[in-house]
């Protein structure tokens, strides 16, 4: 029987915003008085309908994040949580839209954040990045100027650039300009494709934003030329299972495609997307797809390195997190 704790984790998809649990929301939206009664239950728990309403009420938990404090103790309280449960590193969407929208500029935004994966990392050890995100459905220009401010204030810990956002709204290739610029400046490149999209999406975002990484990325399964082409280009999946079930792309995780993907030789890693608003963790994660489908302790031991190699980090801490990596494996023996 494998302790779930013991087997090192690294998690590359999460939204920080969604990372909110509702008792921090609901604390805050007291605070500021804002009324978040339409998405937090009686019981204390996120309420949406559909993938609409979950961006909605992401929107909403996210407007009561206003001083770089409130976000510093976000991401404190979520990396803490995170080494809790056995990880060794994370990376986290961040989005300066949401954080304009709430009147904090994009440099307070990123100091208040890095201060509380500081804070975790000299208390728990675990490794932090940050991968600015677009939001896609703001269109074109939105995520252009998301492009430019990462790039005139460059932060050691922001490393990527990323799209988010609905799916089903807009082509990639009116993102192109703002992936050429965050490439040109030594970001590492993202995008959610093939979740609420076909694989004509994830097609798409490989030819027009020349990412090395897929958000979700899942419904590629659909077909198996683009399942070859994913090994071909050793692009890596940041797969969500419990984010796909709870948002219906999938009925059960018996019937996710994780493992499938993962048989083919697709590169592939496990992901929380917002866990409270799925009612996950990362460890929650590991867990429910190794028992579901018979993973061995090995076997994930090969997904967190499958994101160690693909995170947007330097060789260096790479190295750093395969030593540790490699120590909890001989420690397991
Ligand atoms: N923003 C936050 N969560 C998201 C998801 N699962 N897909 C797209 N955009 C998101
Ligand atoms: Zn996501």
């Amino acid at each position: 029987m494998t302790d779930y704790v013991t087997v090192p984790k690294a998690e590359l998809h999460c939204h920080i915003e969604g990372a909110a649990s509702p008792t921090l929301v609901m604390r805050l939206a007291e605070h500021y008085q804002i009324d978040v009664s339409s998405i937090i239950d009686r019981k204390g728990k996120y309420r949406w309908s559909d993938f609409s309403t979950f961006l909605q009420a992401y929107d909403l938990a996210s407007s009561v994040f206003k001083t770089p404090g409130d976000y510093s103790l976000l991401s404190e309280t979520y990396f803490r949580m995170l080494a809790a449960e056995g990880a060794i590193y994370g990376e986290v969407f961040i989005s300066p839209d949401h954080a304009q929208a709430a009147g904090l500029s994009y440099r307070s935004y990123v100091e208040g954040l890095a201060a509380g994966m500081e804070r975790a990392k000299l208390d728990t050890g675990i490794e932090g990045r940050m991968i600015a995100i677009g939001v896609r459905h703001f269109g074109a220009n939105a995520v252009e100027r998301v492009a430019r401010e990462v790039i005139a204030n460059p932060h050691p810990l922001v490393t990527g650039f990323g799209l988010a956002g609905d799916e089903r709204d807009g082509h990639p290739s009116n993102f192109s300009k703002a992936f050429r610029m965050a490439d040109e400046a030594g970001l590492g490149l993202t995008a959610h494709a093939g979740e609420f999209g076909g694989p004509e999406s994830i097609s798409a975002a490989l030819d027009f934003l020349g990412v090395t990484r897929l958000g979700h990325g899942v419904r590629a399964v659909e077909d198996k030329s683009l399942v070859r082409r994913l090994i071909d280009e050793k692009i890596v999946l940041e797969v969500c299972p419990g984010s796909n079930v709870a948002l219906g792309v999938y009925p059960v995780l018996r019937f996710h495609p994780v493992n499938i993907l993962r048989n083919e030789g697709v590169r592939i890693t496990l992901n929380s997307d917002d866990p409270p608003f799925f009612a996950t963790t990362l460890g929650q994660e590991y867990k429910t797809v190794s028992t579901t489908f018979g993973l061995t302790f090995e076997d994930q031991l090969a997904i967190t390195r499958t994101a160690i190699d693909a995170a947007f980090c330097d060789e260096a801490t790479k190295n750093r997190l395969l030593v540790r990596l490699d120590s909890a494996t001989s420690d397991a023996e």
